[in-house]
């Protein structure tokens, strides 16, 4: 990067030739005439020489200013890459779902409702904005809330299968579709799953 930004030297310039057809007139004294001609001839090799250094110099700007962004990007793109599955992959089993119903009746309903529309005592856990609010993020990132911090009354009183399966409900519940395996309790196999409001399609 130096070395590109450094100052090229001009060539020494010897154009008087080519300047008696620059359309310049002289007066007969030979010595104001070398002295147009190598004013003319500096004007016409700095002139060019300095704009093309200004682009040089502004290029070189854009370059250090953009690439802390680019590499930016590119680490948006490689944290992306962490996320082996999206929820629309089938990330949980019905059985599994069923069994997590059970706990969250038990568990959370009194806050949440039973269709987890949510009450005056807790948020929906369903629906656009719910999901919405938890798009980017992974099944590990819910596991971990809802492991760490709920029931809000009793929190750390749930065994992880039972996080796992209220989970596998709220997905469920969700419209995200179910699959053969069960949702896995191993916090790094969780964080792999990308939640997202909608499927992406094909891989790019
Ligand atoms: C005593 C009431 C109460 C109970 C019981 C309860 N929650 Fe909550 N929950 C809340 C409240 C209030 C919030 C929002 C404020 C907060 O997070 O502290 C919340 C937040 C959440 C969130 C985050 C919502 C979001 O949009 O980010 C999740 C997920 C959640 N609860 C799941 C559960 C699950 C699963 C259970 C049962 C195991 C449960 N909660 C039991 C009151 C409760």
């Amino acid at each position: 990067m130096a070395e590109k930004c450094s100052w090229v030297r001009p060539a020494p310039v010897r154009r008087t030739l080519s300047l008696t057809n620059s359309g310049a007139t002289f007066n007969s004294n030979p010595l104001d005439w070398r002295i147009r001609i190598t004013f003319a001839a500096r004007i016409k090799w700095i002139l060019p020489s300095a704009v093309f250094h200004a682009a040089l110099v502004a290029g070189c700007i854009v370059v250090v200013t953009i690439a802390p962004f680019a590499a930016q990007q590119n680490g948006a793109r490689s944290e992306d890459d962490h996320f082996a599955v999206s929820v629309w992959d089938g990330t949980f089993s019905t059985e599994q779902a069923t069994r997590g119903k059970a706990t969250y009746l038990d568990e959370c309903s009194r806050c949440h409702a039973e269709g987890l529309g949510g009450t005056e005592s807790g948020p929906a856990l369903v629906g656009r904005d719910f999901v919405r609010s938890w798009s980017g993020k992974s099944a590990g990132d819910l596991f971990l809330r809802i492991r760490d911090s709920m029931p809000l009354d009793s929190p750390g009183t749930l065994e992880v299968e039972q996080v796992a399966e209220v989970v596998a409900f709220i997905l469920k519940t969700n419209d995200f579709p179910a699959g053969q395996k069960p949702l896995s309790v191993d916090l790094a196999a969780l964080k792999r799953i990308k939640i997202e409001a909608e499927p992406m399609g094909p891989p790019h």
